[in-house]
């Protein structure tokens, strides 16, 4: 049998076979009660508890909504955010680990509950959530998670076996959690939002914050949402501040396959605990059963070629599940936080209007929707029991200052390395679809040869603090190797903390 092909394009499962309503663009100065930048799971659910609530609500996103990481996402519901919880005791204690869950816990709750009531149709479905490994050292570990799970009274068991057609060395379950269609869900909360005071707009681009009398949202084209609250829910916050926080989290890229097996999937939500990564769960589309697989995550714009982990992921899908077909592929984003739990809340001490959410790692779903309710409750003058858990100007000493040295003893590296590499390749040998680094004029240049033999030059040189973007074979995009700025082949932003396009280059060499 002839091995299935990767789809030459990514793109993720989620956004096949579904009709999302499309929004005009902001051409005009507008007012709210509150202003909200991204539309992805954090955005839309701060909106839709807000708008329920009669206020005044303006929704914009740089693109099209749902297309950034929560379009992009493995949709699992679960408080299982990786081996954290022994972690989190030993950096934090019981009781603030022991809200770290319930947070999770009830972003579930959230999710499950609105599915119920408003009869969402999003394959809603209870799952077990397993965390498995087949290498002895991480045994030891699977143990102590279970320990503090034990003492968090999470329903759970270690066992030495999984659902799935292979062996594995031990595996932690965590009873009771649920994976969905994270989009139809999310369409139906901003269908429902539109009902009430909610206006979305598309292709509108924010890029500062003016205070004056009251605060305004500036975006690209000029136009301002002057509102009393903001909240920057764009994955990198739009608006720093002085909150400095391209250097307190970092990037990470990582891929996702779907596909179909000839063996029914035996249910469940799965992923290892060493590296490479791997997480495996099956979702329906059109009625069909497809298998996703997804992991191989690494620093953004560092290591091997891009399109060596989608092969990655390919073999261990036939390997494994011998897949007939692959249909899907996709990659996506996570930023971490110093001490691995999310920022979320006022964005500096002295701002307490202008809130945000950022830091997820890889469990969007769940810190995602606690957001959107904990800024919410923000706006509202509600206590809410995780506000102090995830203020952004908290600081704790362990982790965060190694991390803080670790992050950036990497970022300055990359910065000079990204300066010193020679490179003067021949842009006449470049293959169609294909991308080099090469000189001209004495200038580092990112040359990118698209479909159609057209050639497109930018300018290599981040525009957020300078280092040299890399090029990223899987997505054909330039991606910074020191803060996760991402750019198109074109130069344009598609992720910050950049907000200026690189520079293009025109030359008649
Ligand atoms: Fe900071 Fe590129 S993202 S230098």
């Amino acid at each position: 049998m002839v091995n299935p092909q990767l789809p030459q394009f990514p793109e993720p499962i989620w956004r096949d076979h579904l009709s999302l309503p499309s929004f005009p663009a902001l051409n005009e100065s507008i007012k709210a009660d509150v202003g909200i930048v991204g539309g992805g799971i954090t955005g839309i659910t701060a909106a839709y508890v807000l708008a329920k609530q009669n206020f005044n609500v303006v929704l914009i996103d740089a693109g099209p909504v749902l297309n950034g990481t929560t379009g992009h996402t493995t949709a699992k519901i679960t408080a299982q955010h990786g081996i954290i919880y022994d972690e989190l005791i030993n950096h934090f204690g019981l009781e603030k680990a022991s809200l770290y869950y319930e947070a999770a816990e009830e972003a579930k709750k959230f999710i499950e509950d609105t599915v119920r009531e408003k009869k969402i149709k999003c394959d809603f479905s209870k799952e077990d959530a397993y965390i498995y490994t087949n290498d002895y050292s991480y045994v030891n570990k699977l143990e102590k998670e279970k320990a503090a799970y034990d003492k968090l009274k999470i329903d759970s068991k270690l066992t030495d076996k999984i659902p799935l057609n292979f062996p594995v060395k031990s595996s932690l379950v965590m009873h009771n959690q649920a994976q969905f269609h994270p989009l139809e869900y999310l369409k139906a909360l901003l269908t429902d939002g539109l009902k009430d005071q909610l206006r979305v707009f598309e292709n509108t681009t924010a890029t500062d914050i003016e205070h004056n009398k009251h605060t305004s949202i500036i975006t690209k084209d000029g136009h301002r949402i002057t509102c009393n609250y903001v909240i920057a829910a764009s994955h990198f916050p739009f608006y720093d501040s002085q909150g400095f926080y391209f250097a307190r989290m970092y990037p990470e890229r990582s891929y996702l396959l779907a596909g179909k097996s000839p063996e029914k999937f035996a249910g469940g939500m799965y992923i290892n605990a060493e590296s490479p990564t791997r997480s495996i769960r099956s979702a329906k589309i059109e009625g069909e059963e497809m298998l996703l697989i997804g992991g191989e995550n690494h620093k953004t714009g560092q290591g091997k070629s891009t399109m060596d982990h989608y092969e990655a992921l390919q073999t261990f899908a036939l390997e494994h599940f011998q897949m007939e077909r692959i249909a899907y592929r996709w990659s996506a984003q996570d930023l971490t936080t110093l001490d691995k739990v999310p920022y979320i809340g006022p964005i500096t001490k002295g701002e307490p209007t202008i809130l945000t959410a950022t830091g997820f790692r890889k469990w969007g779903m769940t810190s995602g929707t606690i957001a959107g309710k904990l800024l919410a409750d923000h706006i509202l003058e509600k206590d809410n029991a995780y506000a102090d858990l995830f203020t952004p100007s908290r600081f704790q000493a362990d982790p965060a200052v190694k991390k803080f040295m670790e992050i950036n003893a990497d970022v300055a590296k990359h910065m000079i390395k990204g300066k010193l590499e020679f490179t003067q390749n021949n842009v006449a040998d470049l293959a169609t679809d294909d991308a080099t680094v090469t000189r001209i004029d004495g200038k580092r240049v990112g040359v990118y040869k698209d479909k159609e033999d057209s050639i497109h030059m930018v300018d290599t040189t981040c525009t957020h603090m300078g280092c040299e973007v890399k090029w990223n074979s899987g997505d054909r995009t330039w991606d910074c190797p020191c803060h996760g700025s991402r750019f198109d082949y074109t130069g344009e932003v598609i992720e910050g903390p950049a907000k200026k396009a690189l520079s293009k280059i025109h030359s008649n060499k």
